[in-house]
């Protein structure tokens, strides 16, 4: 059983783009939301101790305000992931909805309890006393990272399922080879932001001299400190990913390792200037500073999660899902029946076309390609065939796991791809060509040659085939 869901059309950009832009702004909001809870509770105590008084100020003034808009606007954002993902690749969402039900359930309990320590302290905290106003703080900190801790899990299982493959266990899934690194290394990202978000806030309080800003920019760089970890814990992570989407990022994409490059590269700058400069040297940090660092770190963010969702190609869901929403186990039959002989929904995003043939291709493009490619937009069919003729497209597309191992096999008939194909030619004619062609059977019988050659298995990196993979990953541990 694979079932057809509709999908939506996003024009020039494709939707994997929207997808990991929406995820983007998402992950950096909830994650600054995550780190303000600490750094909240740090300053807290600190105004509480007497060990400065200043820290008060900072607390009740705006930097709790930005951790509030930061989280409503994450649970925002976290509700539009929702909303993207169902339209992009309901199969995907399907499956972790399925497999990890009761862990969204306590996640959500979490984050409730989050926002009503949030909200109690947001309301209350002038009427509170200091040690009650820190237990809130301490709740909502302490909710906030476990709403990580539990979203982590499925994540991580995304690209890292290990053992879960076989044992299909829950414990198995949720604490996928994945998980510890990539929580570690998220919670020391989260105190980042909160930090270079506090320097910033610490600059334009004005009732503050230089000396009190000064001061409190070098406590909240404390929270810069695990920082030296990263390079550790981004090893352990590199580590734990499977062979093939490791080769990806170091060096066999060359897309993919320029994005790990410039958040490498960013996060190295950060904690530099956070270690010598804040750390050792006490130095002061003006807001412009502040705010350059700040876009780093989004640059870094950015960067770490394009890498994290580019890496999985071509599945979303490692050995359970392509990212064209096609599981594994499905090719060979969808090589038989054909992947649009069931799929119900009439073609919008292209009006006249001009035969059946071409209506078909369009609705093969759709959905086989539609998630990572455009016709003419981002990453676009028409460019990257631009200089082969007919048999090439044919073959290439016929062995398209052979052609870009990131890719998945082919999923439909013969006739599939060469409607496909006419779709494609159709659009390269600037949609004037109107003839509607016969498929003649010897084309037929070559592209079948050519898909037989192929096989409905994944790409073979590393000469490692998958199935095997999928066994030795889930016994690795
Ligand atoms: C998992 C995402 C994904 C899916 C699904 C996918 N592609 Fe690709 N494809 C890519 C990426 C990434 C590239 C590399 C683009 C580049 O090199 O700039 C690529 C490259 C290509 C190329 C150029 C290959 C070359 O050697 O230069 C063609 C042609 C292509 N894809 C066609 C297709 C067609 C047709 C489909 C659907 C049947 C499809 N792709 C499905 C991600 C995907």
């Amino acid at each position: 059983m694979n079932p057809v869901y509709p999908v939506n059309d996003y024009g020039p950009l494709m939707p994997g783009l929207v997808m990991a832009a929406v995820a983007i702004v998402h992950v950096f909001l909830a994650q600054f939301a995550v780190g303000g809870g600490i750094l909240l509770c740090y300053f807290q105590w600190l105004a509480m101790t007497g060990r400065n008084t200043t820290a008060r100020l900072f607390v009740n003034g705006y930097f709790k305000i930005l951790v509030l808009i930061s989280f409503v606007l994450g649970a925002m954002t976290g509700v539009g992931i929702w909303f993207t993902s169902i339209q992009v690749s309901a199969p995907t969402i399907g499956q972790m909805v399925f497999n990890f039900h009761w862990i969204w359930a306590t996640e959500w309990t979490f984050f409730s309890l989050e926002v009503v320590a949030g909200y109690c302290f947001y309301r209350y905290h002038n009427q509170l006393t200091d040690r009650t106003n820190l237990t809130l703080l301490g709740l909502y900190a302490f909710a906030a990272w476990m709403s990580l801790f539990w979203i982590n899990g499925i994540l991580s299982w995304q690209l890292t399922p290990g053992s879960w493959l076989e044992t299909h266990s829950l414990t198995d899934g949720f604490f996928n080879p994945g998980f510890w690194p990539s929580l570690f290394f998220r919670t020391i990202v989260c105190m980042t932001l909160a930090a270079l978000i506090g320097c910033i806030v610490v600059n334009v309080i004005p009732s503050l001299d230089r000396s009190e800003k000064q001061e409190l920019i070098n406590r909240a760089a404390h929270l810069m400190t695990p920082m030296l970890a990263m390079p550790l814990l981004g090893g352990w992570y590199l580590l734990s990913m499977p062979e093939d989407s490791r080769s990806w990022v170091l060096g066999g994409s060359p897309a993919m390792m320029l994005f790990f490059m410039i958040s490498v590269g960013a996060s190295l700058a950060i904690g530099s200037y956070a270690l010598i400069g804040l750390w050792f040297q006490k130095l002061y940090i003006n807001g412009a500073t502040a705010t350059l660092l700040l876009f780093m770190a989004f640059g870094a963010t950015a960067g770490g999660e394009f890498v994290r969702e580019g890496s999985r190609k071509p599945y979303t869901i490692r050995h359970v899902v392509y990212s064209n929403g096609i599981r594994p186990q499905d090719v060979a039959e969808l090589r038989r029946r054909g992947c649009v002989a069931d799929d119900p929904f009439p073609v919008t995003f292209e009006s006249k076309l001009p035969s059946a043939n071409i209506e078909l291709g369009a609705k093969v493009f759709r959905r086989q390609c539609a998630v990572c490619h455009t016709m003419e937009g981002a990453n676009a069919i028409v460019h990257l065939t631009g200089t082969w003729d007919t048999d090439q497209m044919r073959m290439n597309i016929a062995k398209l796991q052979q052609t870009k191992p990131f890719m998945p096999p082919f999923a439909g008939t013969a006739k599939e791809l060469e409607c496909l194909i006419q779709y494609i030619r159709w659009v390269k004619s600037k949609r004037q060509q109107n003839s509607d062609e016969d498929i003649s059977q010897e084309t037929l019988e070559r592209i079948t040659h050519w898909l037989d050659e192929a096989g409905t298995e994944p790409a073979d990196v590393h000469g490692v085939s998958t199935s095997a993979m999928a066994a030795r990953e889930g016994s690795s541990r």
